[in-house]
């Protein structure tokens, strides 16, 4: 474990932390795109932890370890959950699992029975039905309000459409998709000269999110239910029970769900699993372990975000051993150069791995890492193969050691290094290679979205001389995508229409699209958000950017930077001329709820900080302000509010308290009744 720095230096590691666990939370939830493997992900949770408890006062209420993650994307209703999806605690050791199971002693003076399930990796699901029949899926979003799928999810076989009683009932389960389907799915995708799905999770999730049920129906996926969430209305008294009644009313439940007597037992469970499972026929990360009885679970409760009464026991990240048969230097949009080890291939969980990243040429001095060498691969979450560490040389095998490259392997300009930072960068402006790789990006899935834009079809048409700039995709015409290798007219037609439908383009994936330093999904939807149109965001200031709330001083200065660069304000120029319109999307959360409103907020609010009250309100076509008038339409007091609070009584305005705010934020009918006055 590191070690604790001072409360400074902590801040400023807690504030790195959220910012990158956010990101990585906006990826994975919104965009079903991870960003980090898991045990990555863990690791920045823990130590944001183990710094906010060192430092109580870090832990401000926006901090991931307060709630529960993901925000519903907008493309699909919203739907509020009966009862809020709690997500689970996670432990990567028997030792973990007996810490969990001495707490559950200490309430009860005895152990308890327990559930093993399989932990499914795929997409969580809540069914709700009416009289037996099914009325809603909905997704988990983040745990209270999720995704209305219902279209998509009524095209799923293993989803009863009626059970086999008149019942009202909630369940929870998972939607996977098999290990076949998924790589017969990545097959189609890339014989369109599509991206890839990172693993099945990632696929299955992407199928469930489609807004055309067809296309779910088109990818075979499979629905397990593992909980009852209105188990009391069935009368159903354990976990065990609530499994049989699903199979009795018509569900599939996880296949080897066992009730086990003691957590030796469960340990066992747990072992057995872990060899049975790369024979599944669908990827597994853990088993869950859940306290049997309801009863006993009633008393254990739940934390803000997980049941006490349950815990996933996940599976470490498989490790091979493999050789480096050769070190391969890419260069990336932002003419980072990066290491690619090619290794002699080795099967790692479901996948031949050929080609590790080694991230960056420091990290590799670091491991020690020489061409020859033994390693250790992970494939981590089962997204990048990364190396872990050198074994040492291969016995027989001719080592060489690792040279940085002296120019880039794309244009062979001259590498540099900026000062006071490790990575090697390509900085000509016309090589050719970071412009693909920028074109990659800027077609890309969460970017423009144009279909069939592969890497090979970009590559073709830059060394074509027909694409160099990103306005020139526009020009192209069906004759110019016929002059590609193996492109006949059925195919250029698609690839022509598909850039003909972007020509319209949200503002949020337009930034996005640009690839500039810090500007993930989350900050580009936050800046389309806060200036509603480009021509806005073109002539706003540092001071202005880096007053937005969640927007760094980094992030602030290469956004500047970015525009003020004659080549970037060339190339919106030919964009402009190409045709391409940018839009604002209307979001849900920029609504007209509180226009030619002015509202205060005072005192401190549990769930959101003061510039984020702020921005709601803004959000919502209103003005917050700092000082109460008799303009003011109402204040919101938090806790330990003050003189703006006592102000409010005196000039009679309503006063809102935390909750009755975030319900008028949502929409709720503005109070007229309001907070008791003392
Ligand atoms: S029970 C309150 N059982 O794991 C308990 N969850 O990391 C709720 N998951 O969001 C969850 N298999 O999507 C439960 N057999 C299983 C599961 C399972 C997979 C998922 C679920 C949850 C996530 C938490």
């Amino acid at each position: 474990m590191d070690a604790i720095p001072t409360k400074d230096d902590a801040a400023r590691e807690v504030e790195r932390l959220k910012a990158e666990i956010r990101d990585c939370d906006h990826a994975y939830y919104v965009f079903d795109r991870p960003r980090v493997s898991d045990p990555e992900y863990d690791r920045m949770m823990r130590r944001l932890e183990t710094l906010e408890k060192a430092y109580p006062e870090l832990a401000v209420p926006d901090s991931p370890t307060q709630r529960v993650a993901g925000t519903p994307s907008e493309k699909f209703g919203k739907f509020e959950h009966s009862a809020q999806l709690l997500s689970l605690a996670n432990a990567y050791s028997t030792a973990e699992l007996a810490e969990f199971e001495d707490r559950i002693v200490k309430e009860f003076g005895r152990a308890p029975d327990y559930v093993c399930e399989p932990k499914l990796d795929g997409l969580s699901i809540a069914l709700y039905y009416r009289d037996g029949k099914l009325d809603r899926g909905v997704t988990r979003g983040d745990g209270f309000v999720g995704e209305d799928v219902t279209p998509n999810v009524r095209t799923i076989r293993s989803v009863p459409l009626t059970l086999r009683r008149p019942v009202n009932l909630a369940v929870r389960g998972e939607i996977v998709i098999s290990r076949e389907e998924f790589a017969r799915i990545n097959r189609e995708l890339a014989s369109a000269g599509e991206e890839s799905f990172a693993n099945p999770r990632n696929a299955g999730a992407g199928a469930v999110r489609q807004l055309d049920p067809r296309i779910t129906a088109s990818r075979r996926l499979s629905f397990y239910a593992y909980s009852v969430m209105d188990f009391e209305a069935h009368g159903l008294a354990s976990e065990s029970a609530a499994l049989d009644f699903l199979t009795e009313v018509g569900f599939v439940v996880p296949p080897f769900c066992r009730k086990v007597a003691d957590l030796p037992c469960a340990i066992a469970c747990i072992e057995e699993l872990d060899r049975q499972r790369e024979e599944l026929p669908f990827e597994i990360d853990g088993v869950v372990l859940k306290v049997d009885a309801m009863a006993m679970q009633r008393t254990l409760g739940a934390t803000s975000k997980s049941p006490r009464w349950a815990v996933a026991f996940k599976y470490p990240a498989e490790e091979k051993e493999t050789v480096v048969l050769e070190v391969e230097f890419s260069v990336g949009r932002t003419g980072v150069i990066t290491p690619v080890a090619i290794l002699a291939p080795v099967h790692i969980a479901g996948t031949t791995v050929s080609r590790a990243s080694v991230h960056n040429l420091e990290l590799a001095t670091e491991l020690g890492l020489g061409i020859g060498d033994r390693v250790v691969v992970r494939k981590a979450g089962e997204i990048i193969p990364e190396i872990v560490r050198v074994v040492g040389p291969e016995p027989g095998v001719e080592r060489r050691p690792l040279i940085a490259p002296a120019e880039c392997p794309g244009c062979k300009a001259p590498l540099v290094k900026r000062e006071g930072q490790v990575a090697l960068r390509c900085v000509n402006p016309s090589c050719e290679t970071q412009f693909i790789r920028r074109l990659r990006h800027f077609v890309g899935r969460d970017a423009l979205d144009m279909d069939g834009f592969g890497p090979a079809v970009l590559e073709g048409l830059a060394q074509l001389g027909l694409v160099r700039h990103y306005a020139d995709l526009y020009a192209l015409v069906e004759a110019d995508f016929l002059k590609l290798p193996q492109t006949k007219e059925k195919l250029a037609r698609k690839l022509h229409a598909a850039v003909a439908a972007r020509r319209k383009v949200p503002l949020a994936r337009f930034l996005y699209a640009l690839g500039i330093e810090g500007v993930g999904d989350f900050a580009a939807n936050l800046l389309a958000e806060c200036f509603g149109s480009l021509e806005a965001l073109l002539v706003a200031d540092f001071e202005t950017l880096r007053g937005i709330h969640q927007i760094g001083d980094v992030t602030a200065r290469a956004i500047v930077d970015f525009l003020a660069r004659p080549e970037a304000q060339e190339e919106l120029c030919r964009l402009r001329e190409a045709g391409l319109e940018v839009f604002v999307e209307k979001t849900r959360t920029r609504g007209d709820r509180l226009a030619g409103k002015t509202l205060v907020v005072t005192g401190t609010l549990a769930s959101m900080s003061r510039k984020q009250a702020e921005d709601s309100i803004r959000a919502q076509g209103g003005t917050p302000s700092g000082s109460v008038s008799k303009k003011t339409a109402f204040v919101v007091a938090g806790a330990e509010a003050g003189s703006k609070a006592a102000r409010a009584r005196e000039l009679g305005i309503p006063l809102l308290d935390e909750k009755q705010f975030l319900e008028l934020l949502a929409g709720g009918a503005v109070p007229g009744s309001v907070m008791k006055n003392d």
